[in-house]
Order: C-alpha cells, then sequence, then structure tokens
C-alpha cells in the first residue's frame, strides 16, 4: 500500500475513534487544520515539476475529500446517538396518571365546579359561553329588559348604584346576568344560542343572601323556538345537573318584565325525616326563572320581534351548589376558610363533562 493509502488508514481509524463531537474536532485540526498533515502534505508540493505537482495534487485533494466527508459522517453519527440518549432520558410517559400527593392541597371552590357543570351541560347542547361586564349602565341593566325608569321591578333588584360617566349616565354593578342577553343581540344577528355565566351584585346581606352572588343566564332565540323547546331544554338541564334521570319538574306561571309568559320552575325533593332530598317525593323548591322572550326587549335590541321570537332563563349558581352538594350556609362560600373549602371543594383534575361524569 502505498503511502496516502496508510494515511487515508490512519485518518479513518482516528475518525472511528473519536468518542464525542470534542474528540472529533481534535482529530479534524490534527488532519485538515492549518498546521495538519494534509495541509503540510500540500505544502510540500511546491518542490515537484509541473506534471507531478498535478498528479500529487490531485490525489492529496482526493484524501482531502475523504477525510473530510469521513468526519462529517462521524459527526453525524455522533449527534444522533447523543440525541438519542438524551431523548431516552428526558422521557415524559404523559399517560401515567398523576400523583395525589400534587393535588393534595388546592381545591376547586364549589362555585367554579357548579359553573364548570353549567358550562358542560349547555356546552353538550350546542349553547355557546356569552360575557358581559360587571359594570353595567342603566339601559342593559333595565331598560332594555323592560323595566323602565320608574317601573317597581328596580325597587326588587336593590341596586348598587356607582358615580355617573363623563355624560352623567348612572353606573350599577349588575343586579342580574339578564343585562349579558342585551349585549349579544346588540352584537350579532339571530339565531342567539348562548349562556352567560358571571357576578351579580344587590345591596342586601343575610342569612339567604350575600351582596355579591352568580348566575347563568341563558338566552336562545330564532324563528321558530316556543315554549315547549324552553320546557325540554330547562327538564334535560335539570335532570342532568342534579343527576336524577326522572327528576321532576314543575313549570309555575309567574312575572319577570323581560319574558311573557314567564314561569317559575320548580323541581321535585322529599324532606321526610328533616333530611333533604332531590328527586320524586311529593315536595317542591323553586329554582330558577324563565320564560319567552319580551317582544319589546327583541325591540330594544335591534331584533326585529315579528320574525324571531325565543326563551330565556336565569339560574342562580349559589342555590344551585347548596342543593346538590348539601351546603347548608350560603355565607360560607365567602369566608374563605380553608377547612370548609378542604371539605367541599373539588379535586383539579376532576374536570366536569358530560363524556367522563359532571361531579365525582
Ligand atoms: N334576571 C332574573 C333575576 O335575577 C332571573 C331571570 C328570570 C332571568 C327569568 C331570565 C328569565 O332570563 O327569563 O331574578
Amino acid at each position: 500500500m502505498d503511502d496516502l493509502g496508510k494515511l487515508k488508514e490512519q485518518a479513518q481509524a482516528a475518525v472511528d475513534g473519536a468518542s464525542d463531537p470534542n474528540g472529533l474536532e481534535l482529530v479534524r485540526v490534527d488532519l485538515l487544520g492549518k498546521k495538519g498533515r494534509i495541509t503540510s502534505l500540500m505544502k510540500g508540493l511546491s518542490g515537484l515539476d509541473v506534471e507531478a505537482r498535478k498528479e500529487q495534487g490531485a490525489a492529496f485533494n482526493r484524501l482531502k475529500n475523504d477525510i473530510a466527508e469521513a468526519i462529517e459522517a462521524r459527526k453525524t453519527a455522533l449527534e444522533t446517538a447523543e440525541l438519542d440518549v438524551r431523548l431516552a432520558q428526558e422521557k415524559i410517559d404523559v399517560t401515567l396518571p398523576s400523583r395525589p400527593e400534587m393535588t393534595a392541597d388546592g381545591r376547586i371552590h364549589p362555585i367554579s365546579q357548579t359553573l364548570d357543570e353549567v358550562v358542560a351541560i349547555f356546552g353538550e347542547m350546542g349553547f355557546s359561553v356569552a360575557e358581559g361586564p360587571d359594570i353595567e349602565d342603566d339601559f342593559h341593566n333595565f331598560t332594555a329588559l323592560n323595566i323602565p325608569p320608574e317601573h317597581p321591578a328596580r325597587q326588587m333588584h336593590d341596586t348598587f348604584y356607582l358615580p355617573g360617566d363623563a355624560q352623567g349616565e348612572p353606573k350599577v354593578l349588575r343586579t342580574h346576568t339578564s343585562p349579558v342577553q342585551v349585549r349579544t343581540m346588540q352584537a350579532g344577528k339571530p339565531p342567539f344560542r348562548i349562556i352567560a355565566p358571571g357576578r351579580t351584585y344587590r345591596c342586601d346581606s343575610d342569612m339567604t343572601h350575600t351582596p355579591m352572588f352568580h348566575q347563568v343566564e341563558g338566552l336562545v332565540v330564532d324563528e321558530k323556538t316556543h315554549m315547549g323547546h324552553l320546557k325540554g331544554c330547562i327538564t334535560e338541564f335539570c335532570r342532568a345537573y342534579f343527576e336524577v334521570d326522572d327528576l321532576p319538574l314543575r313549570f309555575r306561571p309567574s312575572f319577570f318584565p323581560f319574558t311573557e309568559p314567564s314561569a317559575e320552575v320548580d323541581i321535585g325533593c322529599s324532606r321526610s325525616g328533616g333530611e333533604l332530598k332531590i328527586g320524586a317525593g311529593g315536595d317542591w323548591l323553586e329554582i330558577l326563572g324563565c320564560g319567552m322572550v319580551h317582544p319589546n326587549v327583541l325591540t330594544a335590541c335591534g331584533i326585529d320581534a315579528d320574525k324571531y321570537q325565543g326563551f330565556a332563563f336565569g339560574v342562580g349558581i349559589e342555590r344551585i351548589a347548596m342543593l346538590k352538594y348539601g351546603i347548608p350556609d350560603l355565607r360560607t362560600f365567602f369566608d374563605a376558610d380553608l377547612r370548609w373549602l378542604r371539605h367541599y371543594g373539588f379535586l383539579p383534575l376532576d374536570v366536569p363533562s358530560m363524556v367522563t361524569g359532571l361531579s365525582r
């Protein structure tokens, strides 16, 4: 074997012997660097005559290219191996169940849990979630909902009034989630099928009232929706939420300025032995208000009341949470007592869904 052949063999052995990218770099400098072996050979060419220089030069170049190629191939192999090791070390099995100690302390507040459950049920029925501001103006909270100034319903709401804006228009903390109906209809085109969960405020505080509480509003408007749809939707919701398939419901005629006709809905329960149980039992419990959207409301929101119709409802979240989870005192919701939260709260990873179940 000639000298170049030997040199190539040695070079290949050195390249193969490099066990990491740094070692390989040292080999490259030794062979191809400015003071490297191949470079010195090239320098020696200047002493040769033209023909020999041509021949030798070409042979050196081939050798140089072969070595460069071998280094490149080794580099890729080393990098791949390094990546494989890292991938194996950093592997996370995302299918493993979470460790209980990771979620031992935090709890989801029953209000959040109940809101999530309500959203899951109506989400399944094709509703989307709409939002509106907590600080409302008189038009959205009252006037557009067919509650004109001086209407006695305004007194019923124990409104918190806030200083007016630059135009002197009074602002209020919304007394219900119904203004989100107005905002939704003003901002879009029918059909509408939304729920609006959120905080509401009334200047009232005793055993059964807190100045801040939560409601979920519902609104369905299209050309054909009628009272039968309202009954079906509310029945479906109550049975899903309370997880009682044959839960009896009663629609009682009632009055709200923004619906006509209006109804209050009672669910069946029993109170025998002093214990409240939701389900068939001869007794009734009021849980929500609803009705067919009043044409005046549609008109105030810019919707053609001759063409469109629909229903609306409003549910008190604390109330349905207390009933389902046996929480006896409304005010404890807002005491921020960790012992209470540990007792009544929910595990963060038990996300309510109609597929995996609402509550566990
Ligand atoms: N806004 C009512 C309240 O706070 C609840 C309500 C009743 C809402 C009937 C509605 C409805 O949308 O149709 O007392």
